[in-house]
């Protein structure tokens, strides 16, 4: 394990020294010392900087430029520079470079652009890894490790179809248990021999459906293929990761997770990180409930811990299709977002603006005119200093009292899947959500269906289509102990292989929820329906559009909340609850419009008890960490405007350095960092 042991809010970003000469570098100290900078990644790309050859390493530039940080109080995040190989690797051992989905082998460059299971690439990777974590073994710069750089691509070569079908022999021991999981009777498919078995591309059963939105026709076997390149990169940083603690065993290490990101399944992943790291890229359009969602979902990982804001933008990113630069005032309040919601650092890429490639217009601490006078840099410079204040929260933790599901393997399933709607997107779906848990003014845990739920008063699971048999009784559990659980349309209906929960739907949630569903009509984009409240709810009652997905409920036991207004269901069921144990099942069994489920949610949290953290004004969030017995709430503006508040009790403000209580006014794009005081 290991923990940080410099015990500051981490301050810096991914710094590229090789990419200068050595006089810019003695600018990029005396600029770091000005911004506070305390950490900076590296060297994150130099693979090919640092072994020029298969027989020779030229560690010494490296060598040069940690001692130099060091001694100018700069520590270091020591990355592997395995994300990108050199190119005389590629052109000796061509195994290494990796087949794309069409069945294309690709050639040397860009970056990730290389095969896990390639036996020479690994070979490469454990040498040069050995090799850095013997030298700085003992430097005492290093303060965490950062193994390779955004894992992704998969890869589809003949290695990976051999190393596929023993990660299925392990899985399913023998060729009858396979073709059983998978239904390989469908369209003739039984295999009576492993070699027979074809990794799944656009050449046989994957296609594009509609841009950008891949469909299976075979989808055991696309499932556990996801599920087995996420497992063969996650091997990768798990080789990296053990060399490492040969030598360093108390750093912890981590690699920069990207949020939600699909390829990847970041539960199996997380629980080999000490520390959960990740890269956070939001536009300016995008609504600040998103970016917390993905912050929860990264914290939600190692629930229990703060994570590391590893990358931000100090403005502008070149990767989005429009790049705007960050409005004034953002990068400090989305700096301070991260922290709210668990980070215990403000890193960004990058320190020193390329001066050309693809990344050059990419903004960052340093920008092209090479001094700090610049409306961004002004920016910074105010959060490097006040994060001196901030180090009392440092490791502090973020106690939930409501949480929502979210599964890798049942995005990776509702989304490939065929029927019903082929145009699902799990994320616009699990967004109503969040939005509406988001609008408690409480803290919102985003967690793995597995995770123990017993601590939660509130448990949301927006369209969990897949789930295996563990899950599926944990939630039985959580509810059967008292627990509240709201499900949804296109949730409790396959096993962990895709195949259908026979004896009727929802599947697994049937008796939970009280309920058979006898059909899931599909409604096209332009038709609409209504749901109509057996009775008012909360602030809810009357009538409510739906659309998308119509479930055409019968009640076995549950109550109807509401009703369908149109067609041949109207007057049928569309939401119910169900007693279940000490607990409560609801089932929305349609796409209701927002306003009814931030209602509904409203009104199930408040009866489990749910209390906001403080009552703020719309546009403001307020969010909650805990340490060593003290409270500390974060309230963001978020609106264009000013807002007054109003604090019961007496606080002390972290930046201001104030006692502040009663009433008091939060600027446009403001913060406060509030420690309750106590007695
Ligand atoms: C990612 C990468 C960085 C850089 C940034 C640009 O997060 O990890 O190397 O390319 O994107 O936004
Ligand atoms: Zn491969």
């Amino acid at each position: 394990m290991g923990k940080i042991k410099l015990k500051k809010f981490l301050h810096g970003g991914d710094y590229n020294p090789d990419q200068w000469t050595e006089d810019v570098w003695e600018k990029d100290i005396e600029f770091m010392k000005y911004y506070n900078v305390n950490a900076v990644s590296m060297p994150i790309f130099s693979w090919a900087q640092l072994q020029p050859n298969e027989d020779e390493f030229t560690f010494e530039w490296l060598d040069k430029i940690i001692n130099k940080l060091y001694s100018n109080g700069i520590h270091v995040i020591l990355a592997t520079p395995t994300a990108s190989q050199p190119a005389w690797l590629s052109k000796k051992y061509p195994d290494v470079l990796p087949v794309d989905i069409h069945g294309r082998k690709r050639k040397h460059g860009a970056r990730q652009n290389y095969c896990p299971n390639s036996p020479n690439f690994k070979n490469a990777v454990r040498r040069i890894v050995e090799e850095m974590a013997k030298r700085y073994k003992d430097h005492p710069a290093v303060i965490m490790w950062h193994i390779s750089n955004e894992y992704g691509p998969y890869c589809y070569c003949e290695n990976c179809a051999k190393a596929f079908r023993q990660w299925l022999k392990d899985r399913y021991k023998t060729l009858d248990e396979l073709n059983k999981r998978w239904n390989t009777a469908f369209w003739g498919h039984t295999f009576y021999d492993w070699d027979e078995i074809e990794v799944p591309s656009y050449l046989n059963e994957e296609y594009e459906y509609l841009p950008g939105r891949q469909k299976s026709s075979f989808q055991g076997l696309s499932l556990d293929y996801k599920r087995f390149m996420s497992d063969s990169l996650l091997n990768l940083y798990k080789m990296e990761v053990e060399i490492i603690k040969k030598y360093m065993p108390d750093v912890p290490v981590t690699t920069n997770l990207m949020g939600p990101f699909k390829p990847l399944d970041y539960h199996k992943w997380a629980k080999h990180m000490d520390i959960v790291s990740w890269d956070n890229y939001p536009s300016i359009k995008d609504a600040p409930s998103s970016v917390a969602f993905k912050h929860d979902l990264m914290r939600g990982l190692k629930r229990d811990q703060s994570f590391i804001l590893m990358e931000q933008t100090p403005s502008q990113t070149n990767w989005q299709w429009y790049n705007s630069a960050k409005r004034p005032g953002m990068i400090r309040l989305l700096s301070y977002h991260a922290i709210a919601h668990g980070a215990d650092s403000v890193l960004y890429f990058q320190w020193r603006q390329s001066v050309a490639s693809c990344e050059k217009f990419h903004s960052a601490m340093v920008p092209h005119v090479g001094h700090l006078e610049t409306r961004v840099s002004k920016e910074l410079k105010k959060i490097g200093d006040e994060l001196l204040l901030l180090d009392e929260i440092l490791e502090s933790t973020t106690k939930s009292e409501v949480a929502l599901l979210f599964d890798w393997e049942n995005w990776w399933a509702l989304e490939e899947s065929m029927g019903f709607r082929n145009d699902i997107s799990y994320l616009e779906h699990v967004d109503a959500y969040y939005r509406a848990l988001y609008k408690l003014k409480t803290n919102v845990d985003v967690v793995d269906p597995k995770e123990d739920l017993t601590r939660y008063k509130l448990v949301v699971a927006p369209l969990l289509y897949l789930l295996d048999e563990e899950s599926a009784k944990n939630i039985e559990n959580y509810v059967k102990n008292g627990g509240i659980f709201i499900t949804t349309y296109l949730s409790g209906l396959v096993d962990e292989n895709d195949r259908v929960i026979l004896g009727g739907y929802p599947g697994w949630f049937r008796k939970l929820c009280g309920i058979w569903v006898e059909e899931i009509d599909a409604l096209f984009p332009d038709m609409k329906n209504a749901i109509i409240l057996e009775k008012p709810i909360g602030m809810l009652d009357g009538k409510y559009e739906c659309d998308f997905i119509c479930d055409v409920i019968h009640l076995e036991g549950a109550r109807a909340l509401a009703h369908y207004e149109q067609d041949y269901y109207s007057k049928m069921p569309a939401v119910v609850e169900n007693d279940y144990g000490n607990g409560k099942a609801i089932y929305i069994g349609t796409r209701p419009e927002q306003r009814f489920i931030e209602g509904l949610v409203k009104f199930y949290a408040e009866k489990a008890g749910v209390q906001p953290i403080l009552p703020v004004p719309e546009g403001v969030e307020v969010t909650k960490r805990e340490k060593n017995g003290n409270e500390y709430v974060f309230l963001l503006n978020f609106n264009g405007y000013d807002v007054n508040i109003e604090l019961k009790d007496e606080y002390y403000e972290l930046i201001t350095q104030k006692v502040l209580g009663g009433k008091a006014t939060l600027a446009s794009k403001e913060v406060m960092i509030l420690r309750r005081l106590k007695g």
